[in-house]
């Protein structure tokens, strides 16, 4: 039997805490974000932004996506923010004033209660598991997005089952960023519904995906 203190958090996405772990990470997150720019770099390319157009960075953290989403939509588009932990949204709001960005908007609320204040164009979720695994907020951010809009999609999954010994690994890589390992098995799977053309890629050793499609067009 596994630890049960484990097994529990395989329950759902806990926004409280969220909140907490966050609050711990904030300070250094960036430095430790820096090994993945390259992946980040390549699923915002997948989302194919055009100049003008809206785009939400879900779960937008310290905001170290913003100057490539910005580079897609150009001054004449716009970025989204929405974050849930106050910690990481004061780095993201730092850096759009110390970089004079006037087209982004920060919104500091869980994305299962989030009001969406645009029609979207596009939408990014990179690594945020815990809102992938929340419906509500699924319901939340696609009620927003217009039919054909771009989705990319990152983040960590455990490997294929011959591969089970590396779950632990996982695990503790996963565990200071999410607060569920719910749907790691395949933790796009809650997108699916909301998508067309779903096209998906294993990478880091079968350790993580990366994946892009389309909101379904009615
Ligand atoms: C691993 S970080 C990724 C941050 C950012 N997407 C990036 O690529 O650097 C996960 C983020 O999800 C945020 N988060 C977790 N649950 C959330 C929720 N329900 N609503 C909004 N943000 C949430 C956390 O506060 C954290 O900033």
């Amino acid at each position: 039997m596994g630890d049960p203190s484990r097994d529990a958090k395989v329950i759902g996405p806990d926004p409280v805490r969220a909140r907490a772990l966050y609050r711990a990470h904030a300070s250094g997150y960036d430095a430790s974000a820096r090994r993945t720019m390259r992946l980040r770099r390549r699923v915002i390319s997948l989302l194919d932004l055009q100049p003008g157009q809206t785009v939400l960075d879900v779960a937008c953290g310290t905001g170290l996506s913003f100057a490539w989403l910005r580079e897609g939509v150009g001054e004449s588009g716009r970025v989204i923010g929405v974050e849930l932990s106050p910690d990481m949204l004061r780095l993201a709001r730092a850096r759009c004033e110390r970089e004079s960005w006037r087209n982004v908007t920060l919104i500091e609320s869980d994305m299962g209660a989030v009001e969406i204040p645009a029609r979207l164009d596009a939408i990014l979720f990179n690594f945020a598991h815990d809102v992938i695994q929340s419906p509500t907020a699924l319901a939340r951010i696609f009620a927003a997005a217009r039919p054909g809009a771009t989705v990319a999609v990152a983040g960590m999954k455990y490997p294929p089952w011959w591969l089970a010994p590396l779950n632990p690994w996982v695990r503790a890589r996963a565990r200071p960023y999410m607060t569920t390992f719910a749907g790691l098995e395949a933790p796009w799977r809650p997108l699916l519904e909301f998508l067309e053309r779903f096209e998906r890629q294993s990478i880091h050793f079968t350790t993580g995906y990366v994946g892009h499609g389309r909101v379904k067009r009615g």
